[in-house]
């Protein structure tokens, strides 16, 4: 097994011959074993939209009922919204994503979506999808008897007018069955460019570089 493997210089995505390791503990593998593993997983990287786009489009069929629109309804609708606002591209697939987590994550659906984000968009957007839960609370929570100023401990971010202006403009405004929003099919490229970029560029993330939702 591990001669064949060391034999195999390259994985392609779609390459359709079966090489497995041969080990049942990973702390067994060899070098070679790991080789192979890592360019399957190069091409398994590559495919990361596919999957998210996967679970979007499960949106349209697992939602939560009594809403107006669809799961997948109201993230078109947000992202349409950001798009025409003329918003960059890290806002665009971000707002896209930002409710992910509702099926995988419904009780911190705001941070897993974040982490699928943080890798590959600029660190204002993440911040801003990683706490979207708790500024959005402004404008139901109190009919639960809950604090409605929880976003108020976040005062001090430089992020912060950033998360109210996206979730008045972007969020809770998009949950209207007569906005017409752009098929899931005009963001995929877009999903597909973002999660191709190199994880982690600081050229990408800019890390504590605020711009608020024009750039
Ligand atoms: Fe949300
Ligand atoms: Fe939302």
């Amino acid at each position: 097994m591990t001669e064949a493997i060391a034999a195999q210089d390259s994985v392609e995505p779609g390459d359709t011959e079966d090489r497995t390791v041969s080990f049942t503990q990973m702390k067994d593998g060899t070098r070679e074993e790991y080789l192979l593993l890592q360019r399957y997983e190069a091409a398994h990287h590559t495919d990361t939209a596919e999957r998210l786009l996967r679970e979007m489009r499960l949106q349209a069929e697992e939602t939560i009922p009594g809403y107006q629109i669809t799961r997948l309804e109201h993230a078109l609708q947000s992202a349409t919204r950001a798009h025409r606002e003329g918003a960059g591209l890290d806002w665009v697939v971000a707002t896209l994503l930002h409710d992910i987590g509702d099926g995988l994550a419904p009780q911190n659906h705001d941070r897993f979506a974040a982490e699928i984000l943080r890798p590959f968009v600029r660190d204002e957007v993440t911040w801003v999808v990683e706490r979207h839960g708790a500024f959005q609370m402004v404008y139901y929570a109190h009919h639960y008897g809950w604090d409605q100023y929880e976003r108020e401990k976040y005062r001090d971010n430089p992020y912060y007018q950033t998360c109210v202006d996206f979730c008045e403009r972007w969020d809770q405004s998009s949950f209207d069955p007569a906005y017409e929003s752009e098929p899931l099919a005009f963001f995929e490229p877009m999903v597909r460019e973002v999660f191709l970029r190199k994880a982690y560029d600081e050229a990408v993330l800019q890390t504590g570089v605020v711009k608020g939702l024009a750039a």
